[in-house]
């Protein structure tokens, strides 16, 4: 059973996937998978959105417990979404436990700023575990102008340094680094305590994460940081178009799918 402080000093590299539905999370768990993350990424990956802006709490409460229904040695982290926190802290923490108490969540994610460090021990006080996120913020994509590479600049990495270290002294137990220069995530990982998840910031974070349709190739995009390890959407439609070629050929069923009850003959 992998938990928020399993994660800690490791030898090997953490490995996290996404997860949202139960037969996903089985074999991401079965793999031996550290951790599966119940991500907004969501909204793209599997509810049809553009963007990860209109996934609602409870999408995302209904997912996390259908995964952690379905996993058994793996850290089960759900996501909040947009607007579920931020604007009133006493609602945030209510709807982060809302997660772990009614889900099952074994800890939540928050797409960090300066606004959340504050929410972060709050939460961490009253025993929710925080992975913070820092770097690309995919909540915030109508702000920052599109989903492009952060801390590029100078001050701007000076920002998610600081920011990195306020979070993890305010009790985060871990830190997702999206989309930034591989040598700023390894100043952060090198600065901090806590462990890295890198997604696009190079091999120096202490783990990394993957949206699982990228990883396993079953979106018909995927983000240049990515790396398809196989190909599931080319594996389905063969088999959809096999099973409609078997059912329009009068193949399927065949005999063995099919049962004759004797007594019911003279029916006919
Ligand atoms: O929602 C998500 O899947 C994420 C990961 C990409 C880190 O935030």
């Amino acid at each position: 059973m992998t938990t928020t402080r399993g994660l800690r000093d490791r030898e090997e590299p953490i490995t996290i996937l996404t997860a949202y539905d139960a037969p996903t999370a089985a074999i991401v768990d079965e793999a031996g998978i550290d951790a599966v993350l119940v991500g907004d990424s969501m909204g793209n990956a599997a509810l049809g959105y553009d963007s990860t802006l209109p996934v609602t709490f409870d999408e995302v409460a209904s997912r996390t417990a259908a995964v952690a229904r379905a996993t058994e040695d793996a850290l089960v982290v759900a996501d909040m979404p947009f607007l579920s926190f931020g604007v009133d802290e006493a609602e945030s923490v209510r709807n982060a436990g809302r997660l772990l108490k009614e889900a099952n969540a074994d800890a939540v994610k928050i797409e960090s700023g300066p606004h959340t460090v504050d929410m972060t021990r709050h939460m961490t006080d009253v025993g929710i575990p925080v992975m913070a996120h820092l770097g690309l913020t995919p909540q915030h994509v109508n702000r920052l102008g599109g989903y492009t590479r952060q801390g590029t600049e100078r001050e701007a990495a000076e920002e998610i340094i600081d920011l990195a270290g306020a979070h993890a002294e305010a009790g985060a137990f871990a830190l997702v680094l999206e989309h930034v220069p591989a040598n700023l995530a390894g100043a952060v990982t090198e600065a901090l305590a806590i462990p890295t998840i890198g997604i696009g910031a190079g091999p120096d974070c202490d783990g990394q994460v993957l949206v699982i349709n990228d990883a396993v190739g079953l979106g018909e995009w995927a983000p240049p940081f990515s790396r398809q390890f196989g190909d599931v959407r080319g594996e389905m439609l063969d088999a959809v178009e096999a099973y409609r070629d078997a059912v329009r050929s009068g193949e399927f069923p065949a005999d063995e799918h099919s049962h004759v009850e004797e007594d019911l003959d003279e029916l006919y």
